[in-house]
């Protein structure tokens, strides 16, 4: 099947980096989110990056104004999902809101293969609130989306080899790498070994090893990597490795990620986390 419009559900830092990435590549692209607020903070995302894009000289001006006429963004479900040929949900790592904007999708589109940028909730249990479940399929992306070249797509237990090879040929077709995983494990392959490391540097933390700078040094100096554990936590977002903490078995139990989920220092999202980001 021929993908040519794509919704995105969700306008949050994941949604709206994926949105970017599949209009720059010449696909039509509905993105979708609940609040007016959401909607305008993702296309001023969008906008800033290919407007530093354009200063870089990385894109031409006649170019920007093809990819943002590409993009269109709605709270309504209906408008962004009717007619979609693919449906790429990245809203809240909760396992029920999830399970929800699918049955949502399949009453309004009954064509569109249904993908999750779930961070490593199970595609096999995601699938089972849709009316396809052999056109589901994990797409997980990385943050940030325009940088980040790698896209793993997760089969589920039922996932068919078409809708694996049509997920594939679209990531590559938006200039990724995709990586197949084969079996749904929690985490897929790459939070799979992320995660629970991000978590135990912060019980690090917890436990008083060392100050956070110390250990990202550390990390840093040893592993020569982007970011140290708890600056890479923080680019993250403590949410969502509290949501993993809460919903994988695989994620050491932390009490400090708790409070500070609790006191909403998300990371770099709230500009307070591990670090002060203001
Ligand atoms: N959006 C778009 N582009 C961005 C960006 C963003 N949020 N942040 C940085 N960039 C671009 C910059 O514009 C710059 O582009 P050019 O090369 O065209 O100039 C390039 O990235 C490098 O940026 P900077 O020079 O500003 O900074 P840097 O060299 O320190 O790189 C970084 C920034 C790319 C974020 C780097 O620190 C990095 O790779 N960090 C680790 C990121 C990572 O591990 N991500 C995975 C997280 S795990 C995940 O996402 C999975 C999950 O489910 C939890």
């Amino acid at each position: 099947m021929e993908i040519k419009k794509v919704a995105v559900l969700g306008a949050g830092a994941m949604g709206s980096g994926i949105a970017q990435v599949v209009a720059q590549a010449g696909y039509e692209v509905w993105v979708r989110d609940i609040k007016e607020e959401f909607i305008q903070k993702g296309k001023q995302t969008i906008e800033k990056n290919l407007r530093k894009a354009v200063n870089k000289g990385k894109i031409s001006l006649p170019k920007y104004k093809e990819i943002t006429s590409r993009l269109h963004f709605t709270t309504d479900m209906k408008e962004a999902v009717e007619d979609a040929d693919l449906v790429i949900e990245a809203v809240p790592e909760v396992m029920d809101i999830k399970k929800q904007v699918f049955q949502e999708v399949c009453q309004l589109n009954k064509k569109a293969i249904l993908a999750s940028n779930t961070s490593g909730l199970s595609i096999t249990e995601l699938a089972k609130a849709t009316d396809r479940p052999e056109r589901f399929v994990g797409m997980h992306f990385f943050n940030p989306v325009p940088v980040m070249a790698l896209v793993e797509v997760i089969r589920g237990e039922q996932t068919n080899d078409d809708t694996v090879n049509a997920a594939v040929e679209f990531v590559k077709s938006i200039g990724k790498i995709p990586v197949v995983v084969k079996k749904d494990v929690e985490g897929f392959i790459v939070n799979r070994c992320l995660v629970p490391y991000l978590v135990l540097a912060i019980d690090d933390v917890e436990k008083g090893v060392a100050e956070p700078e110390e250990i990202d040094a550390a990390l840093l100096y040893e592993y020569k990597m982007p970011m140290g554990p708890l600056e890479l936590a923080d680019f993250v977002g403590l949410d969502i490795l509290y949501f993993a903490g809460q919903q994988w078995s695989i994620v050491p139990k932390s009490k400090l990620l708790e409070e500070k989920f609790n006191n909403k220092e998300l990371g770099m999202k709230t500009a307070r986390g591990f670090y002060d980001w203001r």
